[in-house]
């Protein structure tokens, strides 16, 4: 299973390299303007730490807008691909940019319908929105599990990132249904080292350890 930085923060993108288990990265319009730069800056910093890929989010809504905005941002740098969200427009869009060589992912999917489309028009990834499923009164990991189930019944090369990742919960569910990826904020990465036990374990190794040590000094 692949784990993406759901950020576009250039310090959390640099401490999860550093923890040495990033795959790739997430970012949205929102979570770009949360840098309070220009948005090409952002990005551009984002790819330079690591080459795995990264998906930018182009805000046009007409076809021939959609199709200009992603080549440009597809110009910021090689591991870029345009996260395009599922529409009629989007998916003509993402036929045209996959025919042109240009890497792709489908977003803001709430449906198998929307990812069996996604997966016809060619793109090389799509994002189903699990923790805003769950708003919606819908249990996300179990759209979660019907995607990865119609994907493997038609041989669908497409791959599964779950973004909109709130919990361990949904990491949990993701591994086990089988997606590809999960795209996990910075502080939910965080909460996936910890157990109660490994704290507690830790701290008796050393007292164990220390009482031997002083019988020595
Ligand atoms: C991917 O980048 C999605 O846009 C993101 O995971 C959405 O997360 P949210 O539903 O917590 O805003």
């Amino acid at each position: 299973m692949k784990i993406f930085l759901d950020s576009a923060d250039v310090n959390e993108v640099k401490k999860v390299y550093d923890m040495g288990i990033l795959d790739g990265i997430t970012t949205n319009p929102t979570l770009v303007s949360k840098q309070n730069q220009d948005p090409k800056k952002t990005l551009k910093e984002v790819c330079g730490i690591s080459n795995v890929p990264v998906l930018a989010e182009p805000v046009s809504i007409k076809y021939e807008d959609i199709v200009a905005e992603s080549k440009d941002l597809a110009g910021i740098a090689k591991n870029i691909y345009a996260k395009i969200p599922v529409t009629v427009d989007g998916l003509r869009a993402i036929k045209t940019l996959s025919g042109k060589g240009i890497k792709t992912a489908v977003t803001l999917i709430f449906s198998v319908e929307q990812a069996i489309l996604s997966a016809k028009a060619g793109a090389d990834f799509i994002c189903p929105f699990v923790g805003r499923l769950d708003d919606t009164g819908v249990k996300g990991v179990e759209v979660i599990k019907e995607i990865v189930q119609v994907y493997k019944t038609y041989n669908f090369s497409t791959k599964i990132i779950v973004v909109s990742v709130r919990n361990i919960e949904h990491i949990h569910y993701s591994a086990l249904y089988g997606a590809d990826s999960v795209s996990i904020p910075f502080k939910v990465i965080e909460q996936l080292y910890r157990h109660p036990k490994t704290d507690e374990g830790i701290q008796k190794f050393i007292e164990d350890y220390n009482k031997v040590k002083k019988q020595g000094e």
